[in-house]
Protein backbone atom coordinates (compact mmCIF):
# COMPACT_ATOMS: atom_id res chain seq x y z
CA UNK A 1 0.00 0.00 0.00
CA UNK A 2 1.22 3.23 -0.67
CA UNK A 3 2.18 5.22 2.05
CA UNK A 4 1.98 9.57 2.44
CA UNK A 5 4.32 11.72 4.98
CA UNK A 6 2.42 14.25 6.24
CA UNK A 7 4.20 16.98 7.55
CA UNK A 8 3.04 19.46 10.16
CA UNK A 9 0.29 16.84 11.04
CA UNK A 10 -1.35 18.97 13.39
CA UNK A 11 -2.19 21.53 11.29
CA UNK A 12 -5.65 22.42 10.49
CA UNK A 13 -5.95 21.18 7.18
CA UNK A 14 -3.79 18.33 7.88
CA UNK A 15 -6.08 17.21 10.05
CA UNK A 16 -8.17 16.71 7.65
CA UNK A 17 -6.57 15.09 5.15
CA UNK A 18 -5.50 12.63 7.51
CA UNK A 19 -9.25 12.04 9.04
CA UNK A 20 -10.53 12.11 5.13
CA UNK A 21 -7.41 9.46 3.91
CA UNK A 22 -8.81 6.96 6.68
CA UNK A 23 -11.27 5.66 4.57
CA UNK A 24 -8.60 5.30 1.91
CA UNK A 25 -6.58 2.59 0.66
CA UNK A 26 -3.44 4.73 1.63
CA UNK A 27 -1.00 4.81 4.99
CA UNK A 28 -0.52 7.59 6.66
CA UNK A 29 2.94 9.02 8.87
CA UNK A 30 1.78 12.13 10.82
CA UNK A 31 5.28 13.68 11.24
CA UNK A 32 5.06 16.83 14.12
CA UNK A 33 6.72 18.87 16.84
CA UNK A 34 5.12 17.47 20.56
CA UNK A 35 3.71 14.36 18.92
CA UNK A 36 1.59 13.78 22.16
CA UNK A 37 -0.71 15.86 20.96
CA UNK A 38 -1.80 13.93 18.26
CA UNK A 39 -3.81 10.09 18.80
CA UNK A 40 -3.96 7.41 16.05
CA UNK A 41 -7.68 6.71 15.06
CA UNK A 42 -6.86 3.68 13.35
CA UNK A 43 -2.98 2.42 14.47
CA UNK A 44 -2.94 -0.02 11.18
CA UNK A 45 -3.17 3.08 8.96
CA UNK A 46 -1.64 5.86 10.90
CA UNK A 47 1.81 5.94 12.36
CA UNK A 48 3.19 8.99 14.55
CA UNK A 49 6.40 10.31 14.45
CA UNK A 50 7.93 13.49 16.39
CA UNK A 51 9.83 15.78 14.35
CA UNK A 52 10.56 19.33 13.18
CA UNK A 53 11.05 20.14 10.02
CA UNK A 54 13.81 22.58 10.38
CA UNK A 55 15.86 19.27 11.40
CA UNK A 56 17.25 17.66 8.03
CA UNK A 57 17.87 14.07 10.15
CA UNK A 58 14.54 14.00 11.49
CA UNK A 59 12.98 14.75 7.76
CA UNK A 60 15.00 12.34 6.69
CA UNK A 61 14.23 9.35 9.12
CA UNK A 62 10.23 10.33 8.65
CA UNK A 63 10.89 9.81 4.60
CA UNK A 64 11.97 6.15 4.75
CA UNK A 65 9.41 4.32 3.01
CA UNK A 66 7.11 6.38 2.15
CA UNK A 67 5.89 7.45 -1.50
CA UNK A 68 4.88 11.13 -1.34
CA UNK A 69 4.91 14.10 0.88
CA UNK A 70 2.57 16.17 1.71
CA UNK A 71 4.00 19.70 3.43
CA UNK A 72 1.44 21.55 5.40
CA UNK A 73 3.77 23.82 6.94
CA UNK A 74 4.22 27.19 8.03
CA UNK A 75 6.93 29.54 10.42
CA UNK A 76 10.51 29.28 9.19
CA UNK A 77 9.12 28.41 5.47
CA UNK A 78 12.42 29.26 3.38
CA UNK A 79 14.33 26.96 5.59
CA UNK A 80 11.76 24.35 5.90
CA UNK A 81 11.63 24.38 2.13
CA UNK A 82 15.18 23.91 1.67
CA UNK A 83 15.59 21.14 3.92
CA UNK A 84 12.34 19.07 2.75
CA UNK A 85 13.71 19.35 -0.86
CA UNK A 86 17.63 18.51 0.42
CA UNK A 87 16.25 15.29 2.46
CA UNK A 88 13.76 14.22 -0.67
CA UNK A 89 16.63 14.09 -3.06
CA UNK A 90 19.03 12.37 0.07
CA UNK A 91 16.07 9.23 0.30
CA UNK A 92 14.88 9.21 -2.86
CA UNK A 93 11.50 10.25 -2.24
CA UNK A 94 10.01 12.27 -5.40
CA UNK A 95 6.35 13.43 -5.05
CA UNK A 96 5.98 16.41 -3.21
CA UNK A 97 2.63 18.38 -2.25
CA UNK A 98 3.78 21.99 -0.86
CA UNK A 99 1.07 24.39 0.66
CA UNK A 100 1.47 27.87 0.16
CA UNK A 101 -0.06 30.71 0.03
CA UNK A 102 -2.22 33.60 -2.88
CA UNK A 103 -0.15 36.17 -4.09
CA UNK A 104 2.92 34.64 -3.87
CA UNK A 105 3.42 35.81 -7.80
CA UNK A 106 1.76 39.17 -7.72
CA UNK A 107 -1.08 37.26 -9.39
CA UNK A 108 -4.08 38.52 -7.26
CA UNK A 109 -5.46 41.36 -9.37
CA UNK A 110 -7.24 44.14 -8.04
CA UNK A 111 -8.45 45.96 -5.10
CA UNK A 112 -8.23 42.65 -3.29
CA UNK A 113 -4.41 42.24 -4.36
CA UNK A 114 -3.76 45.44 -2.80
CA UNK A 115 -5.36 44.57 0.34
CA UNK A 116 -3.75 41.24 0.46
CA UNK A 117 -0.41 42.93 0.25
CA UNK A 118 -1.49 45.01 2.87
CA UNK A 119 -2.18 41.79 5.16
CA UNK A 120 0.95 39.53 4.44
CA UNK A 121 3.71 41.93 3.07
CA UNK A 122 6.53 42.43 5.68
CA UNK A 123 7.55 38.74 5.79
CA UNK A 124 4.96 36.29 5.35
CA UNK A 125 4.75 36.87 1.31
CA UNK A 126 8.52 36.99 0.44
CA UNK A 127 9.07 34.32 2.64
CA UNK A 128 6.31 32.35 0.99
CA UNK A 129 7.12 33.15 -2.31
CA UNK A 130 11.15 32.42 -2.05
CA UNK A 131 9.75 29.04 -0.42
CA UNK A 132 7.98 28.30 -3.95
CA UNK A 133 10.98 29.20 -5.80
CA UNK A 134 13.13 26.66 -3.90
CA UNK A 135 10.04 24.13 -4.59
CA UNK A 136 10.33 24.94 -8.49
CA UNK A 137 13.72 24.46 -8.81
CA UNK A 138 14.01 21.08 -7.51
CA UNK A 139 13.38 19.20 -9.52
CA UNK A 140 10.77 16.92 -7.61
CA UNK A 141 7.19 16.14 -8.87
CA UNK A 142 5.68 19.04 -6.83
CA UNK A 143 2.54 20.74 -6.74
CA UNK A 144 2.10 23.92 -5.30
CA UNK A 145 -1.34 24.66 -3.51
CA UNK A 146 -2.07 28.47 -2.87
CA UNK A 147 -5.09 28.61 -1.00
CA UNK A 148 -7.20 32.02 -1.05
CA UNK A 149 -8.00 33.42 2.43
CA UNK A 150 -8.90 29.93 4.57
CA UNK A 151 -12.06 29.50 6.51
CA UNK A 152 -14.14 26.88 8.55
CA UNK A 153 -16.99 26.26 6.91
CA UNK A 154 -18.17 22.68 6.60
CA UNK A 155 -18.11 22.71 2.74
CA UNK A 156 -16.31 21.21 -0.11
CA UNK A 157 -16.89 24.32 -3.11
CA UNK A 158 -13.62 25.43 -5.00
CA UNK A 159 -12.12 25.70 -8.32
CA UNK A 160 -8.20 25.93 -9.49
CA UNK A 161 -6.16 28.75 -11.49
CA UNK A 162 -2.98 28.00 -13.02
CA UNK A 163 0.25 29.45 -12.59
CA UNK A 164 0.41 32.14 -14.90
CA UNK A 165 -3.67 32.69 -14.50
CA UNK A 166 -4.42 35.45 -12.25
CA UNK A 167 -6.05 34.58 -9.55
CA UNK A 168 -9.96 34.02 -8.76
CA UNK A 169 -12.10 34.87 -5.48
CA UNK A 170 -11.43 35.70 -2.16
CA UNK A 171 -11.81 32.59 0.10
CA UNK A 172 -12.00 29.11 0.16
CA UNK A 173 -12.73 26.84 2.93
CA UNK A 174 -9.85 24.44 4.74
CA UNK A 175 -12.69 21.51 4.06
CA UNK A 176 -12.21 22.35 0.15
CA UNK A 177 -8.20 22.43 0.40
CA UNK A 178 -8.19 19.07 2.03
CA UNK A 179 -10.57 18.00 -0.46
CA UNK A 180 -8.10 19.03 -2.95
CA UNK A 181 -4.93 17.52 -1.34
CA UNK A 182 -6.86 13.86 -0.61
CA UNK A 183 -7.48 14.11 -4.30
CA UNK A 184 -3.88 14.49 -5.36
CA UNK A 185 -2.29 12.07 -2.89
CA UNK A 186 -4.79 9.63 -4.23
CA UNK A 187 -4.21 9.98 -8.12
CA UNK A 188 -0.27 11.45 -7.32
CA UNK A 189 -0.07 11.18 -11.65
CA UNK A 190 -2.17 14.50 -11.42
CA UNK A 191 -0.73 18.44 -11.46
CA UNK A 192 2.35 17.18 -11.49
CA UNK A 193 4.60 20.47 -11.61
CA UNK A 194 1.80 22.43 -11.51
CA UNK A 195 1.23 25.53 -9.02
CA UNK A 196 -2.14 26.00 -7.96
CA UNK A 197 -4.75 28.76 -6.56
CA UNK A 198 -7.63 27.84 -5.65
CA UNK A 199 -11.10 29.43 -4.43
CA UNK A 200 -14.46 29.77 -3.56
CA UNK A 201 -15.91 30.05 -6.66
CA UNK A 202 -18.49 33.39 -6.80
CA UNK A 203 -16.63 34.90 -3.99
CA UNK A 204 -14.73 38.12 -6.65
CA UNK A 205 -14.71 41.31 -3.99
CA UNK A 206 -12.32 43.64 -2.14
CA UNK A 207 -11.90 41.26 0.62
CA UNK A 208 -13.02 37.91 1.82
CA UNK A 209 -16.67 38.51 3.12
CA UNK A 210 -16.35 37.91 6.93
CA UNK A 211 -13.55 40.55 7.24
CA UNK A 212 -15.01 43.82 8.13
N1 LIG B 1 -5.00 31.53 7.01
C1 LIG B 1 -5.16 31.73 5.72
O1 LIG B 1 -6.11 32.40 5.29
C2 LIG B 1 -4.17 31.13 4.73
C3 LIG B 1 -4.35 31.35 3.38
C4 LIG B 1 -3.48 30.73 2.48
C5 LIG B 1 -2.45 29.92 2.94
N2 LIG B 1 -2.28 29.73 4.28
C6 LIG B 1 -1.18 28.85 4.71
O2 LIG B 1 -1.64 27.51 4.59
C7 LIG B 1 -0.82 26.67 5.41
C8 LIG B 1 -1.65 25.63 6.11
O3 LIG B 1 -2.78 26.20 6.75
P1 LIG B 1 -3.35 25.58 8.14
O4 LIG B 1 -4.57 26.37 8.47
O5 LIG B 1 -3.40 24.10 8.09
O6 LIG B 1 -2.12 26.03 9.08
P2 LIG B 1 -1.72 25.63 10.56
O7 LIG B 1 -2.89 25.02 11.29
O8 LIG B 1 -1.05 26.81 11.17
O9 LIG B 1 -0.65 24.46 10.33
C9 LIG B 1 0.70 24.69 10.10
C10 LIG B 1 1.48 23.61 10.83
O10 LIG B 1 2.87 23.80 10.56
C11 LIG B 1 3.53 23.21 11.64
N3 LIG B 1 4.92 23.61 11.73
C12 LIG B 1 5.45 24.86 11.70
N4 LIG B 1 6.79 24.80 11.85
C13 LIG B 1 7.10 23.47 11.98
C14 LIG B 1 8.31 22.76 12.16
N5 LIG B 1 9.49 23.39 12.24
N6 LIG B 1 8.26 21.42 12.26
C15 LIG B 1 7.09 20.76 12.17
N7 LIG B 1 5.90 21.37 11.99
C16 LIG B 1 5.92 22.72 11.91
C17 LIG B 1 2.76 23.72 12.84
O11 LIG B 1 3.06 22.82 13.88
P3 LIG B 1 2.89 23.16 15.46
O12 LIG B 1 1.48 22.74 15.73
O13 LIG B 1 3.92 22.33 16.08
O14 LIG B 1 3.12 24.65 15.62
C18 LIG B 1 1.32 23.65 12.35
O15 LIG B 1 0.67 22.47 12.80
C19 LIG B 1 -0.04 27.60 6.32
O16 LIG B 1 1.28 27.71 5.84
C20 LIG B 1 -0.75 28.93 6.15
O17 LIG B 1 0.11 30.03 6.35
C21 LIG B 1 -3.12 30.32 5.16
Amino acid sequence: MKKVLILGANGQIAKIVSHDLLSEDIDQRLFLRRSSRLTTKNPKKQEIIEGDALNQADLEVAMKGVDIVYANLAGEIIEEAKLVVSAMKKTGVKRLIWISTLGIYDEVPGNYGKWNHQQLDGGYLETYAEAAKIIEASELDYTIIRPAWLDNKDEIDYELTQRNEAFKGTEVSRKSIAHLVSQIILNPDQHIGESLGVNKPNTDGDKPAWVK
